[in-house]
């Protein structure tokens, strides 16, 4: 099940730049969608189906601001009405095709598979855009086949840190005895995390002397259907490795990062993963960041693992009983929200 009035991410708008012909698919909440760029340079999302014999409109051709279908040769204007039928002048009040809003922001294409008079530019989450001045950041994608909802539970609990990203992102696992601060939102979750004293992420280890410690700084704001917008940082620690210590760093700051990542469900078994990741121009160093780059390709390839897994085994037994343990807090409030926005969704269409 997926929110409607929601906006969901169909990709980095450089995927449409790329030639002034180019159509691109997705498959979008169950939806299948054609994108193309008018020469206007405003994007325009369709359903991928023509209204005559649902050949995919992705096969057409682009004419101008309008998509022909090349099976009859039926014209479609950006607004999804019909303008031209060849071998024939009248053309039936019921030949459109499906529209959705679009919005560009943050170098993303933003879809609304909903109401489109409830289509509001302000539900956006709030990102940092590859073309932020302030920001040097890389991009990416992948496509994860998995289920939504267990990629907002693995966002939601960190603590996979220390065993998922044993070789990447972690280096300790001191992830399982810090109790994150989550945050309910009235679309998502915030979550707040320090750890304090830990050594360097297992890809920057390298760099440092074996026995520097340093503390960590995570905020990541989490919004429907499944973003994920990350601030983390990186202090000195002040403090010895180990040494009692809670609450934010009394050291300096020496890398401040920043990660927007929007996860966006095609079906309940698959989903495109758009992710950027770098540090700030302050904090940012020679080779910093293909190092983040790296580490970061390395890392999803590590979810992409363990949660297509999870994935298969869910399928095999959906009715499985399984066992909660503390960390689930976080996945269990968001999840929660998720299906009580579902919900009421769902009670105003038959309202
Ligand atoms: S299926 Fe598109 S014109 Fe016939
Ligand atoms: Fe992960």
């Amino acid at each position: 099940m997926f929110l409607k009035n929601c906006w969901y991410c169909a990709g980095w708008d450089h995927e449409l730049s790329q030639g002034r012909d180019a159509l691109i698919t997705r498959r979008i909440a169950g939806e299948s969608l054609v994108l193309y760029r008018r020469p206007d340079g405003g994007v325009v999302a369709m359903e991928d189906r023509c209204c005559h014999r649902q050949s995919p409109l992705s096969l057409g051709r682009k004419e101008g601001d309008a998509l022909r279908c090349m099976y009859h040769g039926w014209k479609f204007g950006p607004h999804g009405r019909c303008v031209e039928i060849p071998g024939q002048t009248q053309i039936p009040e019921r030949a459109c095709v499906r529209t959705f809003p679009v919005v560009e922001r943050d170098n993303w294409i933003w879809v609304w598979m909903g109401d489109p008079a409830k289509a509001d530019a302000d539900l956006i989450c709030k990102a940092v855009g590859p073309g932020h001045p302030d920001w040097n950041l890389r991009t990416s994608k992948v496509r994860v086949n998995t289920n939504y909802r267990l990629e907002l539970a693995n966002l939601s609990d960190l603590t996979h840190i220390s065993w998922v990203h044993d070789q990447t992102f972690g280096g300790t696992t001191v992830y399982a005895s810090t109790r994150p601060k989550h945050t309910l939102k009235p679309r998502g979750m915030d979550t707040e995390i320090w750890l304090r004293g830990v050594p360097a992420p297992r890809f920057a280890q390298h760099l440092f002397p074996p026995d520097m410690v340093f503390d960590l700084y995570f905020l990541s704001q989490m919004s429907f259907p499944c973003n994920f917008i990350l601030h983390f940082q990186v202090y000195a620690a002040n403090n010895a490795a180990g040494a009692a210590a809670e609450g934010p760093s009394n050291g300096q700051l020496m890398l401040d990062t920043f990660s927007s990542q929007a996860i966006t469900p095609c079906d309940a078994d698959a989903v495109d993963y758009y992710y950027s990741w770098g540090a700030s121009k302050a904090t940012d160093a020679p080779g910093l960041g293909v190092l983040l780059y790296e580490a970061i390709n390395e890392a999803f390839l590590e979810d992409k693992r363990i949660l297509e897994g999870q994935h298969q085994r869910i399928k095999e037994k959906p009715d499985f009983r399984t066992v909660d343990y503390a960390h689930d807090a976080g996945p269990g409030k968001l999840l929660w929200l998720l299906d009580k926005l579902l919900k009421e969704e769902a009670a105003e269409q038959v309202a």
